[in-house]
C-alpha cells in the first residue's frame, strides 16, 4: 500500500470536480491513508457530505462550530494531524485566498494552520485557469512548497475544451504517494565522487585487457545520494548502463584516465565511494597497429597502475571514503587490510562466494567493515544496498 499509515486531510471545494473527490477519497483509503474531509460550505451543493463521510469513515467538517451544541472543530489540532492537506478539487477562489491569507472557512483556517506539507489539485474552467491572477497565485503557492497537481487538458463542464480539468484520482494518487514518500534532502550541498565500472587497459588498438563488472552497484550508489540531494560526479569506466537523473557522468576507459578524473575532482567532494573495479596491471606500452599472431608464444609485459582509493585516502582530511573489497578467500582480513591502507571509513565486502554476490547480478550480499565492528546483511536489491552505504555515509558527518 502506497500511503501506508499516512494522515490526509482532503479539502474539498466548491467546483463541478467535486463528484471526483469521491473516487479520490476512495483511493486514498484503499492505499492505507486515514482521511479526513474539510468541505468548503459551496462544496456541499456538488457533493454530499453523507457521501463523503461514509467513504472517508469520519464525519465530514465544513464550520468552524457545530450549532446545535456550540462545539468547536478546532483546525489547529487538525493541521497538526496530518501529514498532509489535499485540496482536490482547488477553485480559483480558494487559490486566491491562500495566496492572500484570507480565513473565510474553516478549510482556509486549517490550510493557514497545518505544518504538514500541501498540495492542490487545480480545477476550472480554462480560462480562468489561464488567467494572469490564476497564474501567478499557483506560482506564489508553489514558491511557498506548496505542490501543484497540474490540471489536464479535456472536455470542461462549460463545454469549452481546454485546460483546466482536474487530474484523475489515480494520478493525485501517485503524486501525494511520491510527496509523502520523498526522502528528505539529507544530503544537500555535499558533494561526492563515485568510481564505477570496469576500466579498460589497451593492448593495441583492437584488444584490451577488462573484468566483469556491471557498473549496478556503483550506479545505484551514485542514484541514491542524489536523490537524497548530493551533487554527484560519476566517474563510470565501461558500462551499459544509462547515467541516473541528477547524477553527472564522467566516462573513461583506462586506469589511468581514471586516476586523473578522480584526482580532480578529489579537490572539491566532501566525500568519494570506490566502486569501479580498476585494473591493478597494465600493458607496459601499447602497440600503434594490431599485433600480428605468429607460430611463437606473445608475452605482454605488464605494469602496476595507480591506485585510485589509496591516493584520495593519503589526502582525504576530513572527507568521508568507502571503498568496495571483492574477495574470494580471507575475506575480512582482506577487507580490514583495505579499511587501513587505503584509509577508508568503512569498507562495502562482498564475497564471491556467496551466491547472488558480486558482478552483474542486481542483487549483493555485503558485510560493512569498519575499524570497531563488522556487520553482515542479508542478500539485497542492490538499490537498498545503496540505501544502506548512504545512510552510513550520512551518519559520518
Ligand atoms: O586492493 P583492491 O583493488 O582489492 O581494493 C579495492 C578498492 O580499491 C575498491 O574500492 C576499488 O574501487 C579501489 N581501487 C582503486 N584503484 C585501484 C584499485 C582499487 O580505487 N587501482
Amino acid at each position: 500500500m502506497l500511503l501506508e499509515g499516512k494522515k490526509i486531510i482532503l479539502g474539498i471545494t466548491g467546483s463541478i470536480a467535486a463528484y471526483k473527490a469521491a473516487m479520490l477519497c476512495r483511493l486514498l483509503v484503499k492505499e492505507g491513508a486515514e482521511v479526513r474531509v474539510v468541505m468548503t460550505p459551496l462544496a456541499k451543493q456538488f457533493i454530499t457530505p453523507l457521501t463523503m463521510a461514509t467513504l472517508s469513515k469520519h464525519p465530514i467538517l465544513v464550520e468552524f462550530f457545530n450549532p446545535e451544541n456550540g462545539e468547536w472543530n478546532s483546525h489547529v489540532s487538525l493541521g497538526e494531524w496530518a501529514d498532509m492537506l489535499l485540496i482536490a478539487p482547488a477553485t480559483a477562489n480558494t487559490l486566491a485566498k491562500m495566496t492572500t491569507g484570507i480565513a473565510d472557512n474553516l478549510l482556509l483556517t486549517t490550510y493557514l494552520s497545518a505544518r504538514a506539507k500541501v498540495a492542490v489539485a487545480p480545477a476550472m474552467d480554462l480560462d480562468m485557469y489561464k488567467h494572469i491572477t490564476t497564474q501567478q497565485n499557483l506560482t506564489t503557492l508553489a514558491e511557498r512548497g506548496v505542490a501543484i497537481i497540474e490540471p489536464t487538458s479535456g472536455e470542461l463542464a462549460s463545454g469549452l475544451v481546454g485546460k483546466g480539468r482536474m487530474a484523475e484520482p489515480e494520478e493525485i494518487v501517485a503524486q501525494v504517494a511520491t510527496l509523502l514518500n520523498e526522502k528528505k534532502k539529507s544530503l544537500a550541498g555535499k558533494r561526492f565522487i563515485v568510481t564505477a565500472g570496469a576500466t579498460i587497459e589497451p593492448i593495441d588498438p583492437v584488444r584490451y585487457i577488462t573484468n566483469h563488472s556491471s557498473g549496478k552497484m556503483g550506479y545505484a550508489i551514485a542514484e541514491v545520494l542524489a536523490k537524497r540531494g548530493a551533487e554527484v560526479r560519476l566517474i563510470s569506466g565501461r558500462t551499459a548502463l544509462a547515467c541516473p537523473k541528477g547524477v553527472e557522468r564522467i566516462d573513461v576507459l583506462s586506469a589511468e584516465d581514471m586516476y586523473n578524473a578522480a584526482i580532480k575532482e578529489w579537490k572539491a567532494a566532501d566525500g568519494g565511494v570506490m566502486c569501479a573495479a580498476v585494473a591493478d596491471y597494465t600493458p607496459e606500452s601499447v602497440a600503434d597497429h594490431k599485433l600480428k599472431k605468429s607460430d611463437d608464444d606473445l608475452t605482454i609485459k605488464l605494469r602496476r597502475t595507480k591506485d585510485i582509493a589509496k591516493e584520495l585516502g593519503a589526502n582525504k582530511g576530513n572527507r568521508v571514503l568507502v571503498g568496495f573489497a571483492l574477495e574470494t578467500d580471507n575475506e575480512l582480513s582482506n577487507a580490514e587490510g583495505k579499511l587501513q591502507r587505503k584509509n577508508f571509513n568503512f569498507v562495502v565486502l562482498n564475497s564471491l562466494r556467496d551466491s547472488g554476490a558480486g558482478f552483474r547480478g542486481d542483487t549483493n550480499k555485503i558485510t560493512i567493515v569498519e575499524h570497531s565492528e563488522r556487520t553482515e546483511y542479508p542478500l539485497l536489491a542492490k538499490s537498498e544496498v545503496a540505501a544502506i552505504i548512504a545512510d552510513k555515509i550520512e551518519s559520518l558527518f
